[in-house]
């Protein structure tokens, strides 16, 4: 293992971190999906690199380019994204699920375009529910120290809590996307981080000046576990 300085306080640790919204494919022309940018998952990926760790950024759809130095694994659905995950988080150090994994996708996808029922005003789709990415990840034997995001519109400490415990986190980065210019293709964004026993406020501020603030309180953890 290389050894870590003052400015790359991250050399020799590989960060493998999840980003952007996934797609789920209903037919070969559409797809369910969510508004995530993957803005904040490429700022903490590229403040990662810049504090000298290797990085592996799994990221769905999104209109960003790649940060300098890193690995980046493009998938489009939350079971190519899980499938990513499981391959390369047992050689992690750290594991950030920045990602906004659709929670469903379709019980069956469609092999050809959907057409239109003459008569028929009302469709149904059946949905089935996606596996929990971060949540595997934590279940590993071999676990990296797990991060996990909670973006919420109401209860923000009870339920980032309630996902820290159930989901096996070592911490969770939560915050309150009901609130105008943060959260979802803002370029601002304010996280409180909760690990067993405390809380982190990290102000509003530019999503790299935010992911910078995280990944020291994150490596400050990672370093005493
Ligand atoms: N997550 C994941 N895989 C999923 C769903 C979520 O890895 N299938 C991760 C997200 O990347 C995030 C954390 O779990 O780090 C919390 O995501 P969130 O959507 O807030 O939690 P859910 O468990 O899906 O609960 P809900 O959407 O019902 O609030
Ligand atoms: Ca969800």
């Amino acid at each position: 293992r290389l050894c870590a300085t003052q400015e790359q306080p991250l050399l020799g640790q590989h960060w493998v971190i999840t980003a952007g919204p996934t797609r789920e494919a209903i037919d070969p022309v559409r797809y369910i999906s969510n508004h995530s940018s993957g803005k904040m998952g490429y700022a903490i990926a590229a403040q990662a690199v810049a504090a000298g760790a290797s990085v592996s950024l799994i990221s769905g759809p999104v209109n960003l380019a790649p940060p300098q130095g890193c690995e980046l694994i493009a998938v489009e659905s939350a079971q190519q994204m899980h499938q990513a995950a499981l391959t390369l988080a047992p050689k992690a150090n750290v594991f950030v699920a920045c990602a906004a994994v659709a929670d469903y996708r379709l019980a069956k996808v469609a092999d050809q375009k959907m057409k239109k029922t003459p008569g028929q005003d009302e469709l149904t789709l059946t949905l089935v529910k996606n596996p929990d990415i971060v949540a595997d990840v934590a279940k590993l034997a071999d676990k990296p120290f797990t991060v996990g995001f909670a973006a919420e519109t109401q209860d923000v400490e009870q339920y980032a809590k309630d996902k820290l415990a159930r989901k096996g986190l070592d911490l969770i980065a939560a915050n309150n996307v009901a609130i105008e210019g943060q959260g979802f293709n803002s370029d601002q964004n304010a996280l409180t981080v909760y690990s067993a026993n405390n809380a982190f406020d990290l102000p509003l501020g530019n999503k790299s000046a935010v992911a910078k603030q995280l990944i020291e309180i994150i490596a400050r953890h990672f370093d005493e576990s």
